[in-house]
């Protein structure tokens, strides 16, 4: 019946120009590894293959920015990268890197063979080229005025004001960001593969045969499909990159898209000498994990290729996700809006699989989610601690108290003992349906089924009452717990692997084969069991309010390095009566004081000549309170109030602001009456 002999799970190759935080766990990586703990439980022939993307344009440009070479930055994020999946528990067999020799070997002969099979289409065509820099350019290294809102600061890719794709010859005023020189347009060679001849396999592939794909995966390439496909560039003018293998192609690498999914095939071949039997018979399960912003590559580009190089399979599904956002807003590494990996392991040690546990039961499965601070404490304090530990513990502390950690003999079954135990296998066949339809946040749910059944149990049948009047009773209560509790120990691997390691390690027992599950004799009467350790612990509101914190300064950082990019250019115009609204006065500072549990605000009451007034104003790091006293200030009075750390602030102290940040107060050259206008 069973139509794979062996599964092949692959992981988008995430990029090595900075490290990761918790979308890419949450969109890719815990999905992902779910999956793969879940078949080698059962005992299947798998492999998992993953590694870093070190080659592209955005690489070039850090580099470029930091004074190092391409390598270097590589070099650095590769290893970030690497260590935090494997502190995480991410069972990768192997992570690997696309500026190993195996991959640029096989990446260019996959060229070759393509090339050599008259696959491509060479063409000719207008690109930029910075004559002072002798390099063609990127559409990223091209700057210039967008033709659509007129930002000046729009890329030659997309303006990142109105976010409209670009091409780079459709700005105005283009400028090399190199050397700031204008570019020219010259001319240039690259092959494409016309993804249009593959059109009609990928019809009938996907909207034919892969119907059950997920909805926003099989939706988005039904709608790339219908709107015709086109020919696609695998070569760019880089430096950095895998030479294009043909002769006269100096200076051209391949595609960073092309190179980065035969990554996948690289990182099988440096696993094991059986590469071929994974990639290229079909009776392999390939299983792709990725983010929507991938699906186009991998459902369409790269099935491309494989069929176009022939002999390889196509991925038996995608099951991409949605993004995860933070606390409301899009995770932005730019804006350094993200929670990043390497920092929660300093801040939360001993605590991956909370991570994993709360990223899991949120995942962004069929649409965008939220990660917020308070749901990831909530979800520890009222499920990991209230209802996994407490059974846990509950269950293994009582076998001590009663048993000397001794399992007691299994009584006669109530009916209620009954039900109970006849639950599991259906957990258990829930939870695999779930997994196998990558619905992991369902799949989580059956697993902590078995903790919530067991708390019910140990509720209703009281042991530590029943012990007075019915000991022997209470022998098969606990033999029940206990069943549960290493039932439990098995249906959370693939989830939260450090906790299941820790209580096997409790019940001194071997990990269990996934099969056992649902079975009510997994610990035998007479065995002795290890002492109960706290699975999980509360987390207080303090720590949370604190990443809170953390988040809200950069937020801050950022507004403030956004104004001072700002200081470069003019503002729009304003009319003379857009200005003539603004009542400015000169004013004096009759008492300053810090706003407490800040570090940037002072309060501060000034006399408007109108009136006597508080005004919060951020300049706590530029003047201490005592200096400020008795000073002349120009203060705009009829901005609308606003409210700040629960003061009310009416009005605005006007300062000047360099871009090096420092802020200074405006005052008149001589003193005047308080209450003088200015304008
Ligand atoms: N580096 C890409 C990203 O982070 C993913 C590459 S997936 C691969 O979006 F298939 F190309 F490897
Ligand atoms: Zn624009």
């Amino acid at each position: 019946m069973k139509k794979f002999k062996r599964h092949l799970v692959t992981s988008a190759l995430p990029y090595a120009n900075g490290p990761v935080h918790i979308g890419h766990l949450a969109g890719v990586y815990i999905p992902s590894d779910i999956y793969t703990r879940y078949l080698r439980l059962k005992g299947e022939d798998v492999i998992s293959v993953c590694g870093s993307d070190e080659h592209g344009v955005p690489i070039t440009i850090k580099a470029r920015k930091e004074g190092v070479t391409p390598q270097d930055v590589v070099d650095k994020y590769h290893g970030m990268i690497k260590e935090a999946f494997q502190s995480f528990g991410i069972s990768f067999d192997i992570y690997s890197r696309t500026t190993s020799k195996t991959h640029s070997e096989t990446a260019s002969n996959f060229f070759k063979k393509l090339y050599d099979q008259g696959e491509f289409i060479e063409q000719t065509t207008m690109q930029y080229y910075d004559e002072e820099a002798k390099a063609f350019l990127a559409d990223r290294y091209i700057t210039g005025t967008c033709p659509h809102c007129q930002n000046d600061r729009a890329y030659g890719d997309q303006c990142e004001n109105c976010g409209t794709t670009l091409n780079a010859t459709d700005l105005i005023n283009p400028k090399s960001t190199i050397t700031g020189s204008d570019p020219v347009r010259k001319e240039t060679k690259h092959w494409f593969l016309p993804l249009d001849k593959h059109e009609p396999m990928l019809r009938k592939w996907i909207l034919e045969q892969h119907k059950e794909w997920k909805p926003n995966v099989y939706g988005q390439c039904k709608s790339w499909l219908d709107l015709g496909l086109q020919p696609r560039a695998v070569s760019r003018d880089l430096d950095w990159g895998i030479p294009v293998p043909v002769e006269g192609a100096e200076g051209k690498v391949l595609y960073v898209w092309f190179d980065a999914p035969i990554g996948y095939i690289s990182a099988t071949k440096e696993l094991t000498p059986d590469w071929e039997k994974y990639w290229k018979q079909d009776d392999t399960k390939l299983v792709c994990f990725i983010g929507k912003d991938n699906i186009v590559f991998h459902c369409i580009v790269f099935p491309a290729m494989l069929e176009a190089h022939g002999d390889y399979i196509l991925p038996e599904n995608v099951p991409a996700n949605e993004f995860l956002n933070l606390e409301g807003d899009k995770i932005s590494t730019s804006r350094n809006w993200a929670v990043w990996l390497h920092e929660y392991l300093e801040e939360f040690p001993g605590k991956e699989d909370v991570l994993r546990y709360v990223l899991c039961a949120n995942a962004p499965e069929t649409k965008d989610n939220d990660f917020t601070w308070k749901d990831f404490q909530a979800r520890n304090n009222n499920e990991l601690v209230a209802i996994l530990g407490n059974f846990v513990n509950r269950a293994l502390v009582l076998t001590d108290k009663y048993y000397e950690g001794v399992v007691p003999e299994l009584g006669e079954l109530t009916d209620y003992d009954k039900d109970t135990l006849k639950e599991l296998p259906a957990i258990k066949l829930s939870l695999e349906s779930n997994v196998e339809h990558y619905r992991f946040r369902e799949a989580l749910k059956d697993a902590m089924a078995i903790a919530r059944l067991g708390n019910k149990y140990l509720a209703d049948t009281e042991p530590w009452k029943v012990i007075k009047t019915d000991p022997e009773r209470v022998k098969t209560t606990l033999n029940i717990a206990l069943q549960l509790t290493a039932n439990l120990a098995t249906a959370i691997e693939p989830f939260l692997p450090f906790t299941s390691a820790k209580l096997l390690k409790m019940l001194s027992i071997e990990k269990p084969e996934w099969e056992s599950l649902g079975s009510s004799s997994l610990i035998s009467a007479g065995h002795k069991i290890g002492k109960a350790e706290l699975l999980f612990e509360k987390i207080e509101d303090s720590v949370v309010e604190q990443q809170m914190a953390k988040l809200e300064r950069s937020k801050l950082e950022n507004a403030e390095n956004e104004a001072l990019q700002n200081i470069a250019s003019q503002k729009e115009n304003v009319t003379f009566d857009d200005f003539g609204k603004m009542d400015i006065r000169v004013s004096t500072i009759v008492a300053a004081e810090k706003v407490a549990k800040t570090k940037k605000l002072l309060k501060l009451t000034v006399d408007t000549g109108i009136d006597t007034r508080d005004i919060v104003s951020g300049i706590a790091e530029h003047y201490k309170p005592e200096e400020l006293v008795g000073k002349q200030v120009l203060v705009l009075v009829n901005l609308a109030p606003r409210t700040l750390k629960g003061i009310e602030s009416n009005g605005m102290i006007l300062m000047g602001s360099d871009a090096s940040g420092k802020l200074v107060l405006l005052s008149p050259q001589d003193q005047v009456n308080s209450g003088a206008i200015v304008g």
